[in-house]
């Protein structure tokens, strides 16, 4: 099995990432950092714990992190998964307790403790991931890789070009594009067309078994609240969940190799930069400056990904 620790902001589909992640037979949590972005950090954390009751998942801890982005501070929570982060979907009051650490402890901890590489999965914004990657340089060598949802090598979404995630922390996205390790890009490229047929979803959320019960509502509830749309214009898409089916299945998807930069400044401000000219006119060479080259997915195949969430 492969040692995960994943850093989430749930979140509807971070909720079907966390489902998919514990429910992987190949898949082993040890230890989950929340941080503010899809709803404020108290929510973020009381959403997690919820979803691990529902997904009947072992004792894993759940950590607090950052409640606002290393530098500036541009919102307080986003419209599209509901103010409680979970599009209204009640869950049970939940025992479990958080962890005393701070999210950047656990996951260090977690990290360094683990007996083989362990996988980064960033399914927010990288604000804990900064400062784990700045604080403790150390955890490098034991990190096989860092996979996060994120960017875009074409259009972005809260703007013309940047992605929510990156967006929300551009000065953490750059403490993690270019901190050396290797690292791929689940971005807006392949994030929204990972998509679940509808009758699918009708049948797990009529269904007794929990974790299928909150997969189907929270893919009929996916959508409903976006740009007004009601829960019967189906949408259908995991969203962050589809890294994780990445990580597992990663002969569905396609990936370049491509030098990465985070704009920080002005109208392109988030904006993840995908150099993919075939051919560069660069007057710099490129290894005199700090790109790095990333995986970037950039398609899929939808039929096939989606039968690999069902299963
Ligand atoms: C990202 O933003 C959040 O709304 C989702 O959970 C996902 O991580 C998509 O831009
Ligand atoms: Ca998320």
């Amino acid at each position: 099995a492969r040692t995960l620790v994943m850093d989430v902001d749930t979140g509807t589909d971070d909720a079907l990432a966390l489902l998919y992640a514990v429910g992987h037979p190949d898949l082993t949590v040890t230890g989950i950092s929340c941080v503010a972005g899809n709803a404020s950090l108290e929510k973020v954390v009381d959403n997690t714990h919820k979803v691990l009751d529902a997904a009947g998942a072992p004792d894993v801890p759940v950590a607090a992190g950052a409640r606002k982005a290393l530098i500036e501070r541009v919102q307080e929570e986003s419209a599209f998964h509901g103010e409680d982060g979970l599009a209204g979907i009640v869950l049970p009051d939940t025992a479990r307790t958080t962890s005393p650490l701070t999210a950047v402890e656990l996951l260090r901890q977690q990290v360094v403790a683990a007996d083989s590489p362990v996988t980064l999965v960033g399914l927010a914004p990288q604000t804990n991931l900064a400062m784990l990657l700045t604080l403790h340089p150390e955890v490098t060598d034991h990190l096989e890789r860092i996979v996060f949802m994120g960017g875009s090598a074409s259009v972005g979404n809260v703007t013309a070009v940047a992605e929510f995630n990156v967006w929300l922390d551009p000065e953490a996205a750059t403490c993690v594009v270019e901190s050396g390790i290797p690292t791929a890009m689940y971005g807006l490229d392949v994030f929204n067309r990972l998509t679940i047929p509808e009758e699918h979803a009708r049948r797990w959320a009529a269904s007794e078994h929990p974790a299928q019960r909150l997969t189907g509502e929270l893919l009929l509830r996916r959508g409903a609240r976006a740009d007004g749309l009601t829960e019967q214009d189906y949408v259908g898409g995991i969203g962050d969940a589809g890294a994780l089916v990445f990580l597992t299945h990663p002969e569905l998807f396609t990936v370049g190799r491509h030098p990465v930069r985070v704009d920080l400044a002005g109208l392109g401000r988030g904006q993840t930069v995908v150099d993919r000219r075939p051919v560069s006119y660069d007057l710099q060479a490129r290894s005199a400056d700090p790109w790095q080259t990333l995986e970037v997915v950039l398609d899929l195949d939808v039929q096939q990904a989606a039968q690999a969430f069902t299963e």
